[in-house]
C-alpha cells in the first residue's frame, strides 16, 4: 500500500509575513493527520524560515528545481547539497513551466535527476503532454519519451526513492482538471512502463497528479487506482483548500 502524497508547490509566490501565517494555519490545522506524506516547496530562498516553522510538525518541505552541477562558477544556481543542509527532502524536476520557460530538457532533467538521488533527496520527476499533444493522441508517446530519457540515463534503480507527477500542461493553472477517468489511464500508462524495467520499483512508486487539484476535485482523483495524491500549485496558496485537500485525501485512504 502506498501511503499518499501532497506536495504543495508555491511556484514563486509568498513573503515572510504570508509564509508564517500559511504554515502557522496549515501545520496547526493538519497535526493529527496521520495517514498521509505532506509536503510545501517554497521558493529556496525561504526555505530556512519553512525548515524552522515545520521543525516540530511532520510536514516535510522541498525545492522546486536544482542544479544538476554540485558548486563552482554557476551563478544563480543552487546545489543539492545546499538544499541537503536545509533539510529538504523532495524536489520538483523538469515541471512544465521550466520546461517551456527555461527550456529543460529531458538530458538535463534527467542530470538533475541523478544529483537529487546522490545527496539523498526525493526527485519528483513531472511529465505531461500540451493540448495539441492530446488532441493528436500523442499522450502516451510524449509521456513516455519524457520517462525513458531519465531511466536511460540514470538506469531504474534510482526511481527506488523517486516521485513521479503527472501534470497535463493543459490542466495547470487553468482550472481545467483531468477527468479522474483520463489521468488514471495516463497514471497506469506511466506504471506499466516501469514496469518493464522493474515490476517492484513499479508497483512501489508514487505517481501523483497535478493541474487544478482544488478541495472539491482531489478526492474523485486521488481514488483511482494508480493516483497516489497530487501535486497542487495555486490551492496549495490557500490554508483552507490545502487543509480541505489533505482531509479529503486522508479520507479515502
Ligand atoms: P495548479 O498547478 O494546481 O495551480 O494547476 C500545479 C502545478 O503546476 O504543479
Amino acid at each position: 500500500m502506498r501511503q499518499p502524497l501532497i506536495i504543495g508547490n508555491w511556484k514563486m509566490n509568498g513573503s515572510l509575513t504570508e509564509n508564517e501565517k500559511l504554515l502557522n494555519t496549515i501545520s496547526t490545522s493538519l497535526i493529527t493527520i496521520e495517514g498521509i506524506e505532506i509536503v510545501v516547496c517554497p521558493p529556496s530562498l525561504y526555505m530556512a524560515q519553512v525548515k524552522q516553522q515545520l521543525s516540530k510538525t511532520k510536514i516535510k518541505h522541498g525545492a522546486q528545481n536544482v542544479s544538476e552541477f554540485q558548486s563552482g562558477a554557476y551563478t544563480g544556481e543552487i546545489s543539492t547539497s545546499m538544499l541537503g543542509e536545509l533539510g529538504c527532502c523532495f524536489v520538483l524536476l523538469g515541471h512544465s513551466e521550466r520546461r517551456a520557460l527555461y527550456h529543460e530538457n529531458d538530458a538535463q532533467i534527467a542530470d538533475k535527476f541523478s544529483a537529487a538521488v546522490k545527496a539523498n533527496i526525493r526527485p519528483v520527476l513531472c511529465v505531461g503532454e500540451t493540448l495539441s499533444q492530446r488532441q493528436c493522441g500523442e499522450t502516451f508517446s510524449v509521456i513516455a519519451k519524457q520517462i525513458k530519457t531519465v531511466i536511460e540515463q540514470v538506469g531504474i534503480e534510482a526511481f527506488a526513492q523517486a516521485v513521479v507527477a503527472y501534470e497535463p500542461v493543459w490542466a495547470i493553472g487553468t482550472g481545467e482538471t483531468a477527468t479522474p477517468e483520463q489521468a488514471q489511464a495516463v497514471h497506469a500508462n506511466i506504471r506499466h512502463q516501469l514496469a518493464e524495467y522493474d515490476v517492484n520499483i513499479a508497483n512501489r512508486i508514487h505517481i501523483i497528479y497535478g493541474g487544478s487539484v482544488n478541495a472539491s476535485n482531489a478526492q474523485a482523483l486521488f481514488m483511482q487506482q494508480d493516483i497516489d495524491g497530487g501535486l497542487v500549485g495555486g490551492a496549495s496558496l490557500n490554508s483552507d483548500e490545502f487543509v480541505k485537500i489533505c482531509q479529503a485525501t486522508n479520507e479515502i485512504f
